[in-house]
């Protein structure tokens, strides 16, 4: 890759992301917990499947008890994954192949073991080392905000006997949030920033960015003090450095994610939240109304900006951004079982969730890879792994990566007892039957699939780039849209039902134009007329490049 200061300050739009925890992708050095060696090792293998961008979870040193969100030091690496010099040298084998590398940067907690608490919880109260953290009196204070994790926790002040107070956390009660009331814990922050962008690192995913400051009377989500923190970090990346990206995780509806893109001066990128459970929710009900609706209201971002798309990631399909019917719904659909429910989510991987069904694995992909945004990819979900709803937490969905169907899924050669986490064995998802040496040698396998519609995807930068319309329809059961940038335009379909469906589509301003399925390479019939009639098998998509498309305006439904 070019060095981040000479490529396309754009690249993240372009971009496809893989997302994958160092310790579950491969152990090189055989002691059961994959590493920064083992992930260098397997660099081709994501060279190969196309990804241009690795986003890393937490690696630093860590308690461990929220897998590594819970940070000990920030300018560290934790030992069992390798040293900084290991890390470095993936820095530096991911560039070689054109891969960028994103990292953690957790912003509103730290661990509770973290050096700053520690001396914070010893010093006087009012003093600057105490005021690292939110202290109180009482545990009343903020009564307005909600609590996140609603299966471990009951309060968002924990009492410490050391200090003598209540301390403020929005999630853990091990994770206590820092004060950013205290213009040195964003000094610190900076700090963090400035030294994992010198080592080189592509950009950083700011975690849990709504709950940065609190003030009484609010929600303590999303609040202005919030936004001018983000502002300052951003400043200083653009003062200091050139190519980075900021990736925001705010788990929001759209109107209130906007304000984290700024005026093109706060964050790069923003998780799409809501978006996500009303993909699951349209395949479900089998009407693309969900999508519609929210896209519908999903309001323009600066020219700069992207949003970033996903299926599934290391946390629980989380359902905080539906209402409560929708939520219901998902749950009677999605989770009978309630040990497959966490907090208020679903924790099961892509595959399962649709059970199986590779037809809807890849209706499901082929809008992560076609509606506006940048697609994130969750280690895994490529050769279609299972989850284990037993296990405790999330860590049903964060087990070794599957690479052969021999001992230890071919991720470790420690033996089994030694392993981090088990690998998946039941028999339709275990390692047995889905792993990556089988899919490399299977022409039909989903990882083929996936290579090949990134390969296809990465030869039209109007899907990263592309404004969004979208086409009226005959039939709610079809997704239509535009997608177009310069002189390009495609046009998508997708069934979301399961049976064959007829559909007309109002193209009146193509007439003249052809359209060729993207694919395969065929031509469909010219379109003459006001109405464009297509067929789609159950589940069933189409992306169509129009060809001839006369450069005036549209008469298609604009949203
Ligand atoms: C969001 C992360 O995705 C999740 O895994 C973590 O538990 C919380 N932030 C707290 O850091
Ligand atoms: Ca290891």
């Amino acid at each position: 890759m070019a060095r981040a200061a000479d490529r396309d300050p754009l690249w993240y739009k372009d971009a496809i992301i893989y997302e994958t925890h160092v310790k579950a992708f491969f152990d090189a050095n055989g002691d059961g917990i994959g590493d920064f060696a083992g992930l260098v090792q397997k660099l081709d293998y994501l060279e190969h499947l196309g990804i241009t961008c690795l986003w890393l979870l937490p690696f630093f040193p860590s308690p461990l008890r929220d897998d590594g969100y819970d940070v000990a030091d920030y300018c560290g690496v934790n030992p069992s994954y390798g040293t900084l010099a290991d890390f470095r040298r993936l820095l530096e084998e991911a560039h070689q192949r054109g891969i960028a590398v994103i990292i953690e940067l957790v912003v509103n907690h730290t661990s509770d073991q973290h050096s700053w608490f520690q001396r914070a919880r010893r010093a006087p109260p009012g003093s600057a080392e105490r005021d690292y953290y939110v202290w109180s009196d009482t545990d009343q204070r903020f009564k307005g905000a909600r609590i996140i994790f609603t299966d471990t926790e009951r309060s968002n002040w924990a009492w410490d006997e050391l200090a003598g107070a209540y301390y403020w956390h929005r999630f853990f009660s091990h994770q206590p949030d820092v004060n950013f009331d205290n213009p040195r814990v964003l000094d610190e922050m900076l700090g963090v920033l400035r030294f994992w962008a010198d080592l080189g690192v592509d950009g950083f995913r700011l975690d849990a960015i709504p709950y940065l400051v609190e003030r009484e009377g609010t929600n303590c989500e999303n609040l202005p003090e919030t936004h001018t923190v983000i502002r300052r970090l951003r400043a200083a990346l653009d003062r200091e450095f050139s190519g980075r990206m900021f990736l925001a995780e705010a788990n929001q509806w759209p109107w209130d994610v906007r304000p984290y893109f700024g005026d093109g001066d706060e964050c790069h990128m923003s998780f799409h939240f809501p978006l996500m459970p009303r993909i699951f929710m349209a395949l479900r009900l089998e009407t693309a109304e969900p999508i519609l609706d929210i896209l519908g209201r999903t309001p323009p971002i600066p020219e700069t900006c992207q949003w970033g798309l996903f299926l599934r990631n290391h946390d629980e399909l989380t359902l905080e951004m539906v209402t409560e019917e929708e939520r219901d719904y998902m749950v009677l659909a999605y989770a009978r079982d309630p040990h497959q429910r966490l907090n208020i989510g679903i924790r099961r991987r892509l595959a399962p969730l649709v059970d199986n069904g590779r037809r809807r694995i890849e209706l499901l992909n082929s809008l992560l890879f076609s509606l506006p945004g940048t697609p994130i990819l969750y280690y895994g979900d490529e050769i279609g792994m299972g989850d284990d709803v037993l296990r405790p937490d999330r860590d049903g969905v964060r087990t070794p990566m599957q690479w052969t169907g021999g001992q230890n899924a071919g991720f470790s050669g420690a033996p089994a007892t030694a392993l981090y986490s088990q690998p998946i064995t039941d028999p339709v998802y275990g390692h047995a039957a889905v792993n990556v040496e089988a899919q490399l040698r299977d022409p039909s396998s989903l990882l083929h699939w996936m290579r090949n519609l990134i390969r296809l995807r990465k030869q039209f930068q109007v899907f990263g780039r592309g404004t969004l319309e979208f086409i009226a329809t005959s039939n709610p059961k079809i997704l239509a849209y535009l997608r177009r940038w310069g002189e390009d335009t495609v046009l998508c379909v997708a069934n979301v039902s399961r049976n064959i469906q007829p559909v007309e589509l109002d193209l009146s301003s193509f007439k003249g134009a052809t359209p060729v399925e993207m694919i395969g390479y065929t031509g469909f019939p010219k379109i003459t007329g006001e109405r464009y009639f297509l067929s789609l098998v159950g589940y069933g998509f189409a992306w169509f490049e129009l060809r001839g498309v006369r450069p005036s305006g549209s008469a298609a439904q604009s949203r």
